[in-house]
């Protein structure tokens, strides 16, 4: 890779051990990538606090800057931690204190998770602790090169913002943070966005469910390359758009999809093809749904449901609202338990507006950091749960051996309160 004069200084320690690692560490990934140069980022989102029985070795060894150094620089010497370089973030971690005996999760590692966020934000990490952290102030503008990880988000970035970011990861970002800089390929390069793939829509698609169900088929489809989707879409918002992207990002590996006339850098299909010729199109119709949806609710068999899950990606303000009012004076089943996961910013706005006491007052949970997937833990006991969300239907199975149901708020809220799954394809 060709370094400029700057990036050489850095490279040969002008700023320091752990930079002149961090730089290291980006040349030897950039060549791998057969990236020719690095590029600029003032826009880091990745992981540092996040805990484990590795990470806790390490810092009983050498405290923090030990495992920043393994982990997010792949230096194995002691070397100091300066302040983060360029802005970046924390995305979620473990579970936070506000889920401390609810879950089998250790107290351990919410105490060493703490100790993270004091040792981070003293460098500068702002610890949003969200895998949306363009929910809460995190937003880049379009073209913005970025590095950020988590594929939800990152799908997201590079589509509904029109920013920049490859699928990074803890060593990449960890090195971003040092520098500001990433190497400069894949979605990076100007030549890379455009779509590769048409799906058409030939059922209607309007509503949280429906996006995902399509984004699951899309992601299937396309796995790693890039879809341009058409046809009879109403007018997704930022929750449609999460859903969507966080699907293809499960069933498959988009990084990058365009809506024609929704998403920023197609104002049209042929935008979107960049000029290319565009692909016959395959039809997302009522037997693809329905396969879809047979597939999310496959490892469904018992319809007594333990534990209903929403929020992921983590809920925005209005998805929160939209299950205050679907709670309002209403008690949760004894034997069911409902979480919603969001962002704690805005968990402090869903306080203020009273859809926290709402749904605390029916027996719910407002949590927030985390989610069952990333900590591995679920209510003690859950043997069946039933979620709005493709991604969680998708991986919790594996993860915790439980049974899914996948559906809409509605039919989530309704197996909350009466302990019963009732959904069903409409
Ligand atoms: Fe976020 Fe967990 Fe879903 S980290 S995207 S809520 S799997």
């Amino acid at each position: 890779m060709r370094l400029t004069d700057d990036e050489k200084r850095m490279r040969d320690g002008a700023e320091g051990e752990a930079v002149a690692a961090a730089m290291d560490l980006l040349v030897r990934y950039g060549d791998a990538l057969g990236a020719e140069r690095l590029v600029e980022t003032r826009n880091v989102a990745g992981t540092m606090t996040q805990p484990s029985p590795a990470k806790a070795k390490l810092v009983e060894e050498g405290g923090w800057a030990k495992a920043y150094a393994v982990i997010n620089l792949d230096c194995d010497r002691d070397i100091e931690i300066p302040r983060m370089k360029v802005p970046t973030c924390q995305l979620q971690h473990g579970f936070a204190g506000d889920a401390a005996g609810l879950t089998h999760y250790a107290d351990s590692s919410i105490r060493l998770q703490d100790d993270a966020e004091s040792y981070f934000s003293d460098r500068g990490v702002n610890i949003l602790a969200t895998c949306t952290p363009y929910q809460v102030g995190n937003l880049p503008v379009r073209g913005e090169h970025c590095a950020w990880m988590e594929s939800s988000a990152v799908v997201y970035c590079n589509s509904v913002l029109g920013a920049r970011t490859n699928c990074e990861g803890a060593s990449s970002t960890g090195a971003a943070a040092l520098t500001g800089k990433i190497p400069y390929w894949g979605n990076h390069l100007p030549e890379n966005p455009h779509a590769t793939h048409l799906v058409r829509a030939d059922v209607t698609v309007d509503g949280f469910q429906e996006w995902g169900m399509l984004g699951y088929f899309v992601g299937e489809l396309v796995q790693e390359a890039r879809p341009a989707v058409v046809g009879k879409l109403g007018q997704p918002d930022l929750a449609d758009l999460k859903h969507f992207g966080a699907a293809t990002a499960t069933s498959g590996g988009v990084e990058l999809y365009h809506l024609p006339g929704i998403t920023p850098e197609a104002p049209t299909l042929e935008a979107a093809f960049g000029g290319a010729r565009i692909t016959e199109p395959v039809s997302y119709g009522a037997r693809e749904r329905a396969a879809v949806y047979d597939a999310l609710n496959s490892r469904g068999t018992s319809r007594d449901v333990d534990f209903v899950l929403l929020g992921c990606p983590h809920a925005s303000l209005d998805q929160v609202a939209q299950l205050a009012a679907r709670l309002e004076g209403r008690r949760l089943h004894a034997d069911t338990e409902l979480w919603v996961m969001m962002p704690r910013a805005l968990s402090s706005v869903a306080f203020r507006n009273g859809y926290t006491r709402t749904i605390t007052a029916a027996g719910g949970r407002v949590l927030t950091d985390s989610c069952p997937a990333m900590s591995r833990a679920a209510p003690p006991g859950t043997r069946v749960f039933a979620t709005d969300s493709a991604k969680q239907a998708h991986y919790l199975p594996a993860i915790l051996g439980i049974e899914a149901w996948f559906g809409t708020l509605t039919e989530c809220v309704d197996a909350a309160l009466t302990g019963r799954w009732g959904g069903g394809l409409r």
